[in-house]
C-alpha cells in the first residue's frame, strides 16, 4: 500500500485514499463523499467534459451518463450509485466506474489510468468503500 505513494507516477497521492475498508459491509454515505472529494473529486477534471450533470448537455463534448456534479460530492456519490457505476458483488472486477475510465471496456471517454497502477488505485480503494452502499446490499 505505502509502497505505492513511493511510485514515480504517483505525484501526491494521500495514503488515506488507499486505506481498504475493514468492514465491507458497512455503509456511510457521508464518509464515501468525503473519500470522494479527497481522493476522486481532483482527478476528475478530464471527466467534466463529458459527465457534467449540472451542464447542458449541448455544451458536453461527447455526452455521457450524467455522474458528476463537480461542486457537490454528496450529489456525485448519489448518482454514481443511482447509475449502477459501483457493482455490489464483485466490486473491484466488476463496476463501471473502473472499468470504463480505465479502458478495461471500451469507453467513448477514453483511458484515464489502469487498475494495475498507482493511478488506478484510488479508483479501486474508493469503489471497495462504495459497493456496501449499493442498495441491492443493503
Ligand atoms: C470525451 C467524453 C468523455 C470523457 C472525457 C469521459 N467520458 Fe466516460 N463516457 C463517455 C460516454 C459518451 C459514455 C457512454 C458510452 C460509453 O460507455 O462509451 C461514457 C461512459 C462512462 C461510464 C459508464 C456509464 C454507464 O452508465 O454506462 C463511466 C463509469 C464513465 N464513463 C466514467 C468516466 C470517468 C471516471 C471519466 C474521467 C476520468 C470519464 N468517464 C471521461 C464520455 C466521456
Amino acid at each position: 500500500m505505502i509502497a505505492a505513494c513511493d511510485a514515480p507516477t504517483s505525484g501526491s497521492l494521500d495514503p488515506w485514499c488507499l486505506v481498504a475498508p475493514e468492514d465491507d459491509q458497512r455503509c456511510d454515505l457521508g464518509e464515501l463523499a468525503d473519500r470522494f472529494a479527497r481522493c476522486i473529486r481532483p482527478r476528475t477534471g478530464a471527466c467534466a467534459s463529458c459527465h457534467d450533470a449540472t451542464a447542458p448537455p449541448a455544451l458536453l463534448k461527447a455526452p455521457g451518463p450524467p455522474w458528476l456534479d463537480p461542486d457537490d460530492s454528496d450529489a456525485t456519490v448519489r448518482r454514481v450509485l443511482e447509475l449502477g457505476l459501483i457493482s455490489a458483488r464483485q466490486p473491484t472486477l466488476t463496476s463501471l466506474f473502473l472499468l470504463k475510465p480505465s479502458g478495461t471496456v471500451s469507453h467513448t471517454g477514453g483511458v484515464h489510468f489502469t487498475l494495475d497502477g498507482p493511478d488506478g488505485a484510488p479508483w479501486i480503494t474508493f469503489v471497495e468503500w462504495a459497493a456496501p452502499c449499493v442498495s441491492s446490499r443493503r
